[in-house]
């Protein structure tokens, strides 16, 4: 089974620390993992043009199309972002837009006599979700809001930990998560979660 990571940080830092935890973790329990980096892709923001409903693709094309097949055959997802002005990053957000537009029309066809939408089975049915935020001093909460909502409106299984699943970053950008014990041991307790819930659901 496998899990792949989507890191929003532009650079190498606190976030991807965290993410693969959670990565070596289900791979020391054989799962296949993956870790996807936003800071190497080209990722445009939605159009709104809506063409993903007939075309059942997005229709920009950039390096969108690579990460959503491989969100597409994932069992498990783990999204993390660095908190900037308490939000999650821009080209994650752009990421998350069009996976989570394209993955509903992509299996739907939504054709009700009367027009309404009448939700199925979607792209993301089944798979499950974690979110993780990390910041210097706040807005992990919002930003661990906005991933959670994100999922919960596309179908996925969200699984957390024993505390929020958010790290704390020093001063001035430190890159020193490794010294946020408590921070690592949730992120641990996260990948157990993880592990549990994917296996139950493709036993
Ligand atoms: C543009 C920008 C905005 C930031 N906004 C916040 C913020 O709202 N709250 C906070 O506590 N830290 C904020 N930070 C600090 C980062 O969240 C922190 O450095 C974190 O470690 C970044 O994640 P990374 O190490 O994975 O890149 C900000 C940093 C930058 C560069």
């Amino acid at each position: 089974m496998k899990v792949i990571g989507i890191c929003g940080s532009p650079r190498i830092g606190n976030t991807e620390f965290y993410i693969n935890l959670v990565l070596d973790d289900l791979k020391e329990n054989g799962f296949e993992v993956e870790l996807i980096r936003l800071r190497d892709k080209n990722i445009n923001q939605c159009e709104g043009c809506y063409k993903c409903i007939e075309n059942k693709r997005c229709v920009i094309e950039d390096d969108f199309h690579e990460i959503f097949d491989k969100m597409a055959k994932a069992h498990g997802i783990i999204v993390g972002s660095p908190v900037y002005n308490g939000s999650i990053t821009p080209r994650l957000k752009a990421l998350l837009d069009r996976a989570g537009f394209s993955g509903r029309w992509v299996s739907n066809n939504l054709k009700t006599e009367d027009g309404k939408y009448q939700w199925g089975q979607m792209l993301f049915s089944n798979k499950v979700f974690a979110p993780v935020t990390v910041a210097r001093k706040t807005g992990q909460t919002f930003a661990l809001a906005q991933l959670t909502l994100w999922a919960t409106v596309n179908d996925f299984i969200i699984t957390g930990s024993n505390y929020w699943t958010v790290g704390t970053a020093g001063t001035s950008g430190r890159v020193n998560a490794n010294e946020d014990s408590e921070g690592i041991s949730i992120m641990k307790h996260l990948a157990h979660n993880m592990n549990h819930v994917i296996t139950k659901l493709n036993d």
